[in-house]
């Protein structure tokens, strides 16, 4: 009998353990075997390995035999043991270790290239909340009674055939809502039919790269742009490559990369995180050099919905003479980030090709909450909700701006904040925007540097400030420390 396995147990058992006897012998014995303890040749005991016969380990161990024999039989049921007639109980041939230099060297595990490029690019945003997260909508003020009792009654009503899985692209009340949106205020062309509703505006971007480029085709990203859209694409096997931001917005002319491109993101109705909104000559030199490489357009519209000084320009795919552009919008800005809804518009001719990928790959979103939103939209909520939004971020950009302009930070130069929830604060070249952030963070607030929009070196400077998620107070308190930090940072310069 192997002497060690007693020796291995008796000092591992733990006597006053809420895990019962035989639960931790069962255990432990398991570990041993796929450790690779029990080997052929049994610490000098020839023959393969045998385990204590039940009464034997039981006395050793002070343990009620039954306590062993339910153990072995546990591990006898799992595959690790056999009991062999008359002989008793051994570890199954599969798990003994051959002795000495014969035993096979795991090979080291790793990601694949693809994953290492994607984590090496990849960074998990911090900062997300608070004075002055990018990108966070009010979300205190949303009407959460309303979405409550919308839950609750298609929780309490929802007939169960329609909490299995689904395949329609989305609910078809909801996306007959939504199309009628998006016709009337974002100048969208399309059908309920060409919507897809999805978990997130960048399942939107990987499914239109996986469905439409090859890998290692290339894509255009806007320099600088949404690192999502980056890691999006890139996961999806795209090559990316950077095309410069003007006053216009996206510059076709200023690509140096020959490839042609598959694929060209781009935020239109208002860059991220610049903030420029695309000119109409821009759209239409965009949409004419897609035209003339056969790209596909990838539209994110993500927060269009709030624009402050003039009705915003119609949606990019409106404009399209073809079908080559994909429409992607999400309910994150709208309404709130951990929602996880977002809808993609697609060509009519390839709704059936996403609809198919996407329920192979991803799945729909709950039903319940499809069917909340559907009736948020129709009965007028959501409408409500946006109007009352847009004119709170446009009172707490204000805000923003004169806090800025009469502290110490006047001269900092902004951005337009014609729309969104967000300005860029101009830095300049000699500032260190990253002492800059970190400094902030220490204080609880969040300065973004724009260095980390650019997949290359940036040329310029900045730092993106979301206002919307915070009120006057908070907005104010950060300007401070904002204002101080600027003032510390130029005097060590
Ligand atoms: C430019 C841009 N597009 C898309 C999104 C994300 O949307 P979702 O929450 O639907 O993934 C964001 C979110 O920050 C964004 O800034």
């Amino acid at each position: 009998m192997p002497t060690w396995i007693v020796d291995f147990l008796m000092t591992r058992l733990a006597r006053h353990s809420d895990e019962g006897l035989a639960k931790q012998l069962t255990r432990l014995i398991r570990e041993a075997i796929v450790a690779g303890r029990f080997t052929e040749v049994s610490h000098g005991e020839q023959g393969v390995a045998r385990l204590p016969a039940s009464r034997e380990l039981a006395r050793q161990l002070h343990l009620g035999r039954n306590t062993v024999i339910q153990a072995y039989e546990q591990l006898q049921a799992e595959g690790y043991l056999e009991t062999r007639q008359g002989a008793g109980s051994f570890v199954v041939p599969a798990f003994l270790r051959k002795p000495g230099p014969t035993a096979v060297r795991a090979q080291p595990l790793g990601l694949s290239s693809r994953g290492n490029a994607l984590v090496s690019t990849a960074t998990i945003p911090d900062g997300l909340s608070g004075a002055f997260a990018p990108g966070m909508p009010e979300i205190r003020q949303f009407p959460h009674h309303v979405w409550q009792n919308l839950l609750s009654r298609h929780q309490r009503s929802t007939p169960w055939p329609k909490l299995g899985y689904t395949v329609d692209g989305g609910l078809p009340a909801l996306r007959e809502a939504l199309a009628e949106y998006l016709v009337l205020s974002r100048g969208v062309r399309c059908t309920p039919e060409q919507i897809l509703i999805i978990s997130g505006a960048q399942i939107g971007m990987e499914l239109s790269a996986r469905l439409l480029a090859n890998q290692g085709e290339v894509a255009w990203v806007e320099e600088p742009g949404y690192a999502g859209a980056h890691a999006s694409l890139q996961a999806a096997g795209m090559d990316l490559v950077a095309a410069a931001v003007d006053d216009e917005g996206l510059n076709p002319d200023s690509v140096q990369d020959t490839r042609t491109p598959r694929l060209i993101y781009t935020t239109p109705s208002h860059q991220y995180p610049l903030g420029v909104v695309m000119s109409l000559p821009r759209r239409l030199a965009l949409l004419a050099h897609a035209a003339r490489c056969g790209a596909w357009i990838l539209e994110d519209d993500y927060d269009s919905e709030f624009r402050y000084s003039s009705q915003p320009l119609p949606a990019l795919q409106g404009l399209a003479q073809d079908e080559r552009v994909i429409y992607v919008g999400t309910m994150s800005k709208v309404m709130y980030p951990g929602l996880r809804i977002a809808y993609m518009v697609v060509p009519d001719g390839l709704i059936d090709a996403f609809r198919r990928a996407h329920a192979r790959l991803y799945r729909e979103p709950p039903y319940i909450t499809q069917a909340a939103l559907s009736d948020f939209l129709q009965q007028g909520h959501f409408a409500r909700h946006v109007r009352r939004m847009r004119e709170l971020y446009q009172a707490r950009q204000h805000t923003l701006r004169s806090a800025l302009a009469s502290s110490s930070a006047h001269w900092l130069p902004l951005s337009s904040g014609k729309a969104g929830l967000h300005l860029m604060a101009h830095l300049p070249m000699l500032a260190n925007e990253l002492a800059l952030s970190h400094a902030a963070a220490t204080q609880g607030v969040v300065l973004r540097p724009l260095a980390r929009n650019y997949l290359g070196q940036a040329p310029q400077k900045g730092l993106v400030l979301g206002y919307a998620g915070v009120n006057d107070h908070e907005i104010r308190h950060g300007v401070a420390i904002l204002a101080r930090l600027l003032q510390e940072v130029q005097h060590h310069d």
